[in-house]
């Protein structure tokens, strides 16, 4: 089951503050495609910003130069598979959607499709810096549309209900980290 509401942009940053493993999706022209990428982080809050590395060999890459767009999807333990399996094949080769059973659904803001069974959603208008991107394989996009599955995130907080809820953080070689319970500090 897959539940959405909209996050206030100003807090979108939020989802992305303590660095999940994301998916990347984009679309183009009847093409679309989704890859893992844990490279990615908030960089501006009001308008909000993202940045995130987009390998120059992977074909999402060429999707996204394409559109000026992507979604990056916020994906729970339940899909570290799926987010392994993604993160490990070309779509140039591969229909990712149909090879790894993953559903989508659209949303007026971008082309690029919402990956189902994520927890959040970033809609991302790419900010084009031509010399980052071809030097460091780094894309700067403005956060135009931002929603939350409200059992994980709502009022600004992320709790996390059940071990298959959790963000996850990837290491290396197929390993994650699963996020823990959440604490406060500073009086907060
Ligand atoms: C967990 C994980 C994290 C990854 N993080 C990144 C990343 O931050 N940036 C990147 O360019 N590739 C990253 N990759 C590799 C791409 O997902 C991989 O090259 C993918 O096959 C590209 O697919 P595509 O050619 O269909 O676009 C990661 C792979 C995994 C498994």
């Amino acid at each position: 089951m897959t539940m959405r509401q909209p996050v206030e942009l100003e807090k979108s940053y939020l989802l992305l503050n303590h660095g999940p493993v994301t998916l990347v999706s984009a679309a183009q022209g009847g093409r679309r495609n989704v890859m893992a990428a844990a490279w990615a982080m908030p960089l501006d809050f009001s308008p909000p910003k993202v940045a995130v590395v987009i390998d120059g060999r992977t074909w999402s890459r060429e999707l996204i130069e394409a559109s000026g767009e992507f979604v990056l999807n916020i994906p729970c333990r339940a899909m570290a598979e799926q987010v392994l399996a993604v993160g490990s094949c070309t779509g140039r080769e591969v229909d990712k959607f149909a090879t790894f059973a993953i559903g989508t659904s659209a949303e007026a803001v971008t082309q690029a499709p919402l990956i189902d069974g994520c927890i959040a959603w970033l809609a991302c208008r790419v900010i084009p810096e031509a010399h980052n991107q071809r030097r460091y394989d780094l894309f700067i996009a403005e956060v135009v549309g931002a929603w939350a599955d409200p059992r994980v995130f709502a009022e600004g907080r992320w709790r996390f209900p059940s071990d298959d809820l959790r963000t996850i953080h990837y290491l290396a070689g197929g390993n994650f980290l699963a996020s823990g319970d959440a604490f406060a500090a500073g009086g907060q």
